[in-house]
């Protein structure tokens, strides 16, 4: 979900409104806004995208100068009007967005209503309003100052303390409407200092352009809001001194351009992307890479003799890719985990094991909490992240940025292969300290160079991918086939298809496919083989071999000219060829293309699938 807050001189709806546009990537079941006019408090909240809030605010205007808003992504309750955000609690006194998950939730919301607290909605949310509501009035009754702000902030760390599970908040409060309290625990929130306006948001891209100057919150802080003045405080500790940011020049490039979608713009955007995840990062004369932000010394990493990539989703995918090149490089022994899997196991790590936690968002709460894990067990951790400043970024001992401009596209395609891309770099670099040669660095050296524009003339199997989409568009089960580094991208592909076109696709080991999914094999059910020239190329041959024999269409993504191929599939997609281990970087876009012709033609949402986020904050 997403919050945004404001408190200033500015129309508050307005800034909401275009806050929560461009928070919308991380939740789009329902949107809402409060705002403070005069001496009461408006809300308005609908189910559906943040232009149907705009479309109700336009009917039904609200006007003021504070407020807060919110972009949900259900996980308590159904996605209906009144599950949106913002929930009021007691007889209206306390308003409140909320993201993240109050687990504990279903006695505290016993406990109120046995206080007599009316429920109006099945969220977990609605029990922080009514308990701050709760602990206002009993600090009232023991005598503290209404009219005081301090009694507001005594009764939301209360409040606090009462709760278990993650929570970023944006409060407002009848009484008080020149103020916001702000609290994090677990889930990122970022205030915004201007001048004689404070912003706040669960992430700086609602910021950008307002101002440059930003306080992330960590976890149990607290900030109080008003037009004129920031405090920030500590549950334990009290008052701080907020450590202030500058915030990097992200550009706002949310244009887009000549293109129908975000996701198409991205794959487009690929040669530039992968060439951003290159820059600098060359060192010719030793036939290696350098990254300024790895933070450990040649000693110490030499020292590692384990590597842990853990991530979810596309990420996750990605670190299988560079699991295969750390092995084959490095030669060091490499364990790719799903980060909600890890943050609750107990593997055997020393502090000779490094781990890297990959992630577009760098707010991926089960990738931020196997991080911290780890942490926790004094392991170095390391980002390979795209979000600067973002929550992942800012609690790794080090790491590499991806540089590929914002992904808006929920479904991921310029991040992946960035990252791909990064490890690939990361693997010369780690290879270069232990057994790779100097000619074997020169020649990825060389093929990374030419990579942009080997990916600029794979994009040129667009319309070839169209053709093949507007034939298979209406089919309802995929199989992608891949071996080796082309696994992972098997992988890839089918998730793409999936998340943004509703097919059921499954990505296999090309030859593991007789061990199960053979018996779904029919005229019905395409295969989707990655077959470029390599190594491995004549074992997926044959595996082609078996998905015909038993009359199954195949789609083959192969390099150009290949005779074979053309006699076995039905479709051929043609990419470049190149080393084996840089091929997810070019087989990966004809299946990002695929997915996303199919689902057009299924008239698909192709940027906000349904059901998804970009950036899944909540466990
Ligand atoms: C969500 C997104 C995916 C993404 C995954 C991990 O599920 O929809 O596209 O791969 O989260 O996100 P991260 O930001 O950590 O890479």
């Amino acid at each position: 979900c997403g919050i945004v807050g404001y408190v200033g001189h500015r129309d508050a709806a307005d800034f909401l409104l275009e806050g929560l546009h461009r928070l919308e990537y991380r939740g789009y079941d329902s949107a809402g806004v409060a705002v403070v006019e005069g001496k009461q408090v408006s809300v308005r909240k609908r189910v559906g995208r943040v232009n149907e809030l705009a479309q109700l605010l336009e009917g039904s205007p609200v006007r003021g100068h504070i407020g807060i808003g919110h972009t949900r992504w259900a996980t308590h309750g159904e996605t209906n009007d009144a599950n949106s955000h913002p929930h009021v609690g007691g007889n209206g006194e306390v308003i409140l967005v909320h993201n993240g998950v109050i687990e504990n939730y279903t006695s505290l919301r016993t406990q109120l209503q046995g206080l007599g607290y009316v429920f109006r909605t099945g969220t977990d949310t609605e029990v922080i309003a009514h308990l701050v509501a709760l602990h206002l009035d009993e600090q009232i009754k023991l005598g503290e100052e209404a009219d005081d702000p301090q009694t507001c902030l005594k009764a939301v760390e209360l409040s606090l303390r009462k709760l278990k599970g993650t929570y970023g908040l944006a409060i407002l409060f009848e009484r008080h409407p020149e103020m916001i309290i702000a609290a994090r625990n677990g889930s990122p929130m970022v205030v915004g200092i201007g001048k004689d306006e404070h912003f706040v948001a669960s992430d700086a891209s609602p910021l950008i352009g307002y101002t440059e100057e930003v306080v992330y919150l960590a976890d149990h802080e607290m900030a109080i809001l008003t037009p004129g003045s920031f405090e920030l405080m500590h549950r334990d500790t009290g008052r701080m001194s907020p450590s202030v940011q500058s915030l990097e020049q992200v550009s706002t490039d949310i244009e887009l351009g000549d293109f129908e979608h975000y996701m198409l713009k991205e794959i487009f955007e690929q040669p530039q992307t992968i060439e951003n995840a290159m820059r600098g990062r060359f060192d010719e004369d030793e036939a290696t890479a350098k990254f300024g932000g790895l933070n450990l010394t040649p000693q110490q990493l030499r020292r590692v003799d384990r590597i842990v990539l853990t991530a979810c989703g596309t990420s996750w995918h990605a670190g299988l890719v560079g699991e295969y090149l750390l092995e084959e490089f490095a030669r060091i022994p490499v364990e790719v985990e799903y980060a909600s899997e890890l943050r609750y196991r107990n593997p055997p790590l020393t502090d000779r094991t490094m781990v890297f936690a990959i992630t577009q968002s760098g707010e991926t709460a089960d990738t931020l909490a196997a991080m911290r894990e780890c942490k926790r067990k004094g392991l170095s951790t390391l980002a390979i992240c795209n979000v600067v400043g973002s929550s992942i970024a800012r609690e790794a001992d080090g790491g590499i940025y991806l540089h590929a401009g914002p992904e808006i596209g929920v479904a991921s395609t310029k991040a992946f292969t960035s990252q791909v891309t990064a490890l690939v770099m990361l693997s010369l670099f780690l290879g270069r300290m232990r057994h790779l040669s100097y000619q074997a660095g020169k020649r990825i050296i060389r093929s990374l160079k030419a990579m942009p524009e080997t990916i600029a003339k794979t994009l040129e199997c667009h319309d070839q991918v169209q053709e093949v989409a507007s034939r298979y568009w209406n089919l309802e089960n995929f199989l992608y086939l891949g071996r080796l580094y082309n696994f992972p991208v098997a992988l890839e592909g089918a998730l793409k298809l999936k998340e943004i076109s509703y097919i059921h696709a499954e990505g296999y080991p090309a030859a593991e496919m007789k061990h199960g999914p053979i018996a779904l094999i029919e005229e019905r059910t395409p295969s989707v083989f990655i077959v470029p020239r390599g190594g491995i190329y004549p074992k997926v041959i044959s595996n082609m071999e078996e998905v015909r024999a038993r009359k199954g269409p195949i789609i083959a993504i192969a390099c150009e000219d290949d005779e074979k191929v053309a006699e076995l599939a039905d479709e051929v997609i043609c990419v470049p060829e190149v080393e084996e281990h840089l091929q997810p970087l070019v087989t990966s876009i004809p299946l990002q293309l695929l997915a996303y012709h199919v689902a057009l033609l299924r008239g698909c949402n192709v940027d906000r699938p349904r059901n998804l986020a970009k950036s899944v904050t909540v466990e």
